[in-house]
């Protein structure tokens, strides 16, 4: 497939960066926002870049208690007790994945994420991805028999108790500018078939022991104050372990149907 987008570019911080970030993001797959001044007030700024790209609501939803929030940014933390509960209190490696896949599209369509780093860690930590033209090159060439399978079948993701219910998609599709994919290992459906388990767990071994065990990830160790700016479906991306408090925020960016993700946030605020 030929490749249309860029997938990593990392972007030095000047005075004027709001007015290119609309026409960077839409160009490259991850952003990397280097070298923001420290006296930059963090949440302001990524607010105000975020939403020069698209809608930006604030949307977190607990990954114990499927709570929702809606008012403001989702909390990447270390906590040494509940750091077997969730990946975002964790200090442990973090398998590939993207970030939305037990969420419908036709319900709310979360395109870009939004991350920055309030704390890096001491040692490790880095985000690691793997670049999507690559891994598609890989399964053509070199599993087949599993790409076929990938294009193909619809596997249920979801998350218990959440709002957002179930999505049934395949692993990988394509739009009018490459791969997109649907993938986390953790929120594969139980009510799946025994196939299709099967099929997640190879694919799932294929990434962690190919893909990540392989080196051909892209690791990128965020400093205090930067960000990376990607899109969700063309970035499957990872955690590396790491020692330290770790401490990242995350939101969402919508681009398409803006009105219905504003009517259904504005709902969900009301309700919260
Ligand atoms: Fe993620």
């Amino acid at each position: 497939m030929k490749q249309q987008l860029t997938f990593y570019k990392e972007l030095e911080y000047f005075p004027g960066i709001l007015d290119i970030i609309k026409a960077e993001a839409e160009q490259t797959i991850a952003l990397y926002i280097k070298n923001v001044p420290e006296q930059i007030n963090l949440e302001e700024f990524y607010e105000s870049l975020s939403k020069k790209i698209g809608y930006f609501p604030y949307i977190d939803e607990d990954p114990v208690t499927a709570e929702i929030h809606t008012n403001t940014w989702m909390e990447i933390r270390y906590e040494e007790e509940k750091r077997f509960s969730a990946y975002k209190y964790s200090d442990l490696s973090h398998p590939l994945h993207t970030d939305y896949c037990y969420i419908p599209r036709n319900f709310i369509d979360l395109e870009w994420s939004c991350l920055f780093c309030k704390v890096p860690a001491d040692i490790g930590g880095a985000t690691v991805a793997v670049d999507p033209y690559l891994l598609l090159e890989i399964l053509q060439a070199r599993e087949s028999d599993l790409y076929n399978e990938l294009i193909n079948i619809p596997v249920v993701f979801e998350r218990l108790g959440s709002v957002f219910g179930a999505n049934k998609s395949k692993i990988i599709d394509f739009d009018e500018v490459g791969p997109l994919f649907c993938w986390s290992p953790n929120r594969v459906s139980k009510t799946n078939t025994p196939e299709v388990l099967a099929l997640c767990q190879r694919f799932n071994e294929f990434l962690e022991r190919k893909i990540v065990g392989g080196g051909l990830t892209v690791p990128i160790n965020l400093k205090s104050g930067e960000a990376l700016i990607f899109q969700d479906k063309r970035y499957l991306h990872g955690r590396n372990g790491f020692y330290g408090n770790r401490f990242l925020k995350k939101n969402p960016i919508v681009k398409h149907n803006v009105e219905s993700a504003k009517k259904l946030v504005e709902g969900l605020a009301a309700q919260g």
